[in-house]
């Protein structure tokens, strides 16, 4: 580790601290909300970057800018072989604080079988969708049969000593917006903080509206009324607004990118799977560091054209405007 590291500042004085790394296009789910039923065309493994490169790139961000998270997202990240590997490279990685805080977001229907491998291999925070507790509604969203795995498969996560285990909710008018509480309830029984999350135009098959988002002020009232619940202070730059349950059996959280965007504490950048630096979920441009890396430039090099992505990161999405542009890529393909 370098004796001390420099900021990585954008234009709007927001400091860079969390990095979101796509480790793989593909997944074993085909949620309607993110991908298509079929048809999605596969990276070539060649193009995907190793864990080496993974691991080369993560190094600067955290040696040079002091990065603090690292975030493994997908498609699904236990779908990559050998992931335990990559944890163990990216857990030895000390950042200006100790170790990084090293965690993953995953549909959670292989975590019986890989949570305490990676637990053991330096994971420190897992975080897994479930968007129904109805087995033909989780068909239906999904598009596999795995309710059942999930549910195990949190149950694991729990026991391989992951803490927080967070469960992710994406919220679709119409489709689950009937078990808000039924998702707060469970969150309660089983002790993790569920986040309703607002339906984000990232779909793949083109079908988010307006009308099929289940606004914040709305999640809230629902619960409030069967189960009263309180805000908690600073939110700081993560994307969930949290709440507490009056009662004291937990907290909630909710993330609502589209009536209530959090943009101005944004401290997030990304890679996807195929090294393309991204300096916003919703952004239209990539700067292709992999190649960069394969091309054999130097570290001051890379750092260089990080420096000038993160100059061009924009105030925020547009999504409430009329000159928002969708990306061309949909969420499997950019990371979550
Ligand atoms: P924590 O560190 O546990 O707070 O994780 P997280 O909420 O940042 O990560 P997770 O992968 O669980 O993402 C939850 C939801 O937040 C997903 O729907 C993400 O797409 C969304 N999300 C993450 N980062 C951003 C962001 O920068 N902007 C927006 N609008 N949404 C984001
Ligand atoms: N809108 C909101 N959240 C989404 N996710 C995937 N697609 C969307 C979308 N269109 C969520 C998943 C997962 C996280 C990585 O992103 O549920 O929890
Ligand atoms: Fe797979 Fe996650 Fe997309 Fe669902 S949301 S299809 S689990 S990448």
């Amino acid at each position: 580790m370098r004796a001390s590291h420099q900021d990585l500042v954008d234009p709007f004085g927001r400091v860079i601290k969390d990095l979101r790394i796509s480790i793989t296009d593909r997944c074993n789910f085909r949620c309607t909300y993110c991908m298509p039923e079929e048809g999605m065309q596969w990276l070539p493994r060649s193009e995907v970057m190793s864990f080496e490169e993974i691991e080369h790139l993560v190094r600067i961000f955290v040696d040079r800018y002091g990065v603090t998270g690292v975030r493994l997202t997908g498609g699904e990240p236990t779908v990559r072989a050998h992931l335990p590997v990559l944890v163990s490279k990216l857990a030895a990685i000390n950042g200006p604080e100790g170790p990084i805080d090293l965690a993953m977001t995953t549909n959670g229907a292989t975590m019986r079988l890989v949570a305490d491998p990676l637990r053991a291999a330096g994971l420190r925070r897992v975080n897994i969708s479930l968007d129904t507790l109805v087995r033909e509604k989780f068909i239906e969203m999904t598009r596999r049969d795995e309710l059942a795995n999930v549910l195990d498969g949190i149950d694991a996560a729990q026991a391989a000593g992951f803490e927080p285990v967070k469960i992710n909710a994406v919220i679709e008018r119409g489709v689950n917006d009937d078990e808000i509480i039924d998702l707060a309830t469970f969150g309660r029984e089983q002790g993790v903080e569920v986040r309703f999350i607002e339906f984000m135009p990232l779909d793949a098959d083109g079908h988010w509206v307006t009308e099929k988002v289940v606004g914040q002020d709305e999640i809230v009232a629902i619960i409030d009324a069967a189960y009263p619940i309180e805000q908690l202070p600073a939110r700081g730059a993560a994307p969930a607004d949290r709440f507490r349950y009056r009662d004291g059996s937990g907290v909630i959280g909710i993330i609502p990118t589209v009536t209530k965007p959090f943009c101005g504490d944004c401290d997030r950048v990304r890679l996807t799977a195929e090294g393309d630096f991204r300096t916003c979920l919703f952004a239209t441009k990539e700067f292709d560091l992999l190649s960069a890396l394969r091309a054999g430039e130097t570290d001051d090099q890379i750092a260089a054209r990080i420096e000038a992505a993160v100059a061009t990161k924009w105030a925020g999405h547009r999504i409430n405007q009329v000159n928002f542009v969708r990306p061309d890529k949909s969420m499997s393909q950019i990371g979550g």
